[in-house]
């Protein structure tokens, strides 16, 4: 009896010992996740900008694709950030403050998902004049949120 308690008593301290070692992993795959989606981001934003700039022809339906694509990652930001996924689980520029002022960092997604999707209803319309203030909104999403919550803008 004794030895069977003893021996479940190691099983499950691997068990626990398993646990927390899939989940320190799975944060480090957060920060790989969020990163990946900041840069899918970040690519379709230079895109953009190009064409609203005038420097690349504009391109109705691949503008609204990369208006939408920015929208979905916009949805999934938040996900991209679990408590426990700080500096101490890898390589991160997001800062503490991400999640010890978790209200503001919400309304920051929040303010990202609205500008994107007036972006998106912006390209539909095909229509520089009502594409460039929104792009510009958003940009602005970008930034408020780098400045209070990452470490180091490139
Ligand atoms: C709600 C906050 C927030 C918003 C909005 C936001 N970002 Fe970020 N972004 C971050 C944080 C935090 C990091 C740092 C992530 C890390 O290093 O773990 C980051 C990192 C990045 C990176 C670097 C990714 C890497 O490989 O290290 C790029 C590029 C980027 N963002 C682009 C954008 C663009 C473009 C927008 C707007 C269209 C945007 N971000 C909107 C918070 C935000």
């Amino acid at each position: 009896m004794r030895s069977i308690k003893m021996a479940l008593g190691v099983v499950l301290g691997m068990a626990v010992a398993a646990g927390s070692l899939a989940s320190a992993d799975a944060m480090s795959d957060a920060i790989k996740y969020r990163k990946s989606m900041m840069e899918v981001t970040g690519y379709n934003f230079k895109m953009m900008a190009a064409m609203v700039k005038k420097e690349m022809p504009f391109d109705k339906a691949q503008f609204e694709k990369m208006a939408s694509t920015v929208h979905t990652m916009s949805m999934l930001t938040l996900d991209g950030f679990p408590k426990g996924s700080d500096s101490l689980a890898g390589d991160t520029n997001a800062k503490d403050a991400v999640w010890s002022e978790p209200a503001k960092f919400k309304d920051d997604v929040a303010a990202f998902q609205k500008a994107s999707a007036d972006l998106v209803a912006a390209a539909k319309t095909g229509d520089m004049a009502q594409i460039g203030p929104k792009f510009k909104d958003t940009a602005g999403s970008c930034k408020k949120c780098h400045d209070s919550f990452r470490s180091k803008s490139e």
